[in-house]
């Protein structure tokens, strides 16, 4: 079922395919914390368009398990800003993958994606190539990153994936006048990401390998720690990878007080506030990640819950992936 719902923001309409939004009574699932239904209930800001959008350019990042799109999306990327996600969906009958927003070129009017190949849904969108079209892409999604005017020094650190989401963040953080320090870590050298793009606009790009192949040897949070020790005028530390990489960040700066800010990947059907899927909690509040979020303060995040809600799915997406017939080979 298609509806057209109005966009208060601009008094233009939506095309929203929600047919699978509706519960088994057939009708829409209500905000399960203000018992509202969203859309009726001025939730609509945070919806973005929903549409098709062909690979323009598909690059092999690390070989068999990351992967960076650029979609021609101009309705995305014009308003598209740092911190934003999309939710995507392969095939009509697909999962919604959100994904972050790693850059954005209105000019252009493409986004650009990089995700870890994981489970059924990313191997999927693995397997369409340049020119083909994604079933649907929504957004931009949630809440941007709060950007003040700097000049401020703001240490963005980015682990994995996550160093391709910090890259935006980082940049407009740059755009703002702030000093840039940038701090990436992974594995080993192979498998970092986005390093020469911080380089063009970091003041400085800080490097951690757990190897020791490339930077420091240790984590993040080693060449965080350094970093605090020698420089006491950092303005926000923001963090963004696998949650204990988060955790681990914001349990470093609580000493320093320095504000932490925190990306959470819960997991997220509508992504629009509906289904209560990505609840967080935050400072003893429940929060809802798709429009509160994605980004909290990460000293005020409930990490212990976050790593439960995450694994709550793992036998099903198991059994998904295997009976999909994917691999990774
Ligand atoms: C706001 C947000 C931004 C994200 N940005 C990125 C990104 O830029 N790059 C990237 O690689 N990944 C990102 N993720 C995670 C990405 O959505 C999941 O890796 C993806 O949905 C996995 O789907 P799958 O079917 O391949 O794997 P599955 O086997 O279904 O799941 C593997 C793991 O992925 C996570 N996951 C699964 N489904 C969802 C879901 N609907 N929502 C959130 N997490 C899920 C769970 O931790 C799960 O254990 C983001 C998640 C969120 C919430
Ligand atoms: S309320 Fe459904 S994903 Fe956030």
């Amino acid at each position: 079922m298609a509806y057209k719902v109005p966009r208060p923001a601009d008094g233009t309409f939506l095309s929203c395919v929600i047919a699978d939004y509706m519960t088994s009574e057939g009708h829409p699932p209500q905000n399960r914390k203000t018992g509202a239904i969203p859309w009726l209930a001025g939730k609509l800001y945070f919806l973005g368009d929903i549409m098709a959008a062909r690979i323009i350019r598909k690059e092999v990042l690390i070989p068999g398990q990351t992967t960076k799109l650029v979609l021609d999306a101009p309705h995305v990327a014009a308003k598209a800003k740092p911190g934003n996600f999309v939710i995507l969906r392969v095939h009509g009958k697909g999962e919604r993958v959100p994904l972050t927003i790693a850059d954005a070129d209105p000019q252009q009017g493409t986004i650009t994606l990089v995700y870890l190949v994981l489970g059924k849904s990313t191997w999927l969108l693995n397997q369409l190539e340049e020119g083909q079209e994604l079933n649907d892409l929504c957004g931009p999604l949630g809440r941007p990153t709060h950007i003040e005017p700097g000049p401020e020094p703001v240490v963005c650190v980015g682990g994995g994936t996550g160093i391709a989401a910090m890259h935006h963040i980082a940049k407009g953080f740059s755009r703002a006048g702030h000093e840039v320090i940038s701090v990436i870590g992974a594995r080993a050298k192979d498998l970092l990401l986005f390093e020469n793009e911080l380089r063009t606009f970091s003041h400085d790009v800080l490097v951690a390998t757990n190897d020791g192949s490339h930077g420091i040897k240790g984590f993040v949070t080693d060449a965080l720690r350094d970093y605090l020790d020698a420089h006491k005028d950092v303005a926000e530390v923001v963090a963004v990878g696998p949650v204990p990489m988060m955790e681990a960040v914001a349990n470093l700066t609580r000493p320093y007080g320095v504000k932490t800010t925190v990306s959470l990947n819960s997991i997220m059907i509508d992504g629009i506030g509906m289904c209560g899927a990505c609840r967080v909690n935050v400072g003893g509040k429940i929060q809802f990640a798709c429009v509160d979020g994605p980004e909290f303060d990460g000293h005020q995040v409930d990490f212990v819950e976050l790593r439960e809600r995450l694994s709550a799915y793992k036998p099903h997406e198991l059994k998904s992936y295997q009976e999909c017939g994917c691999s990774h080979g």
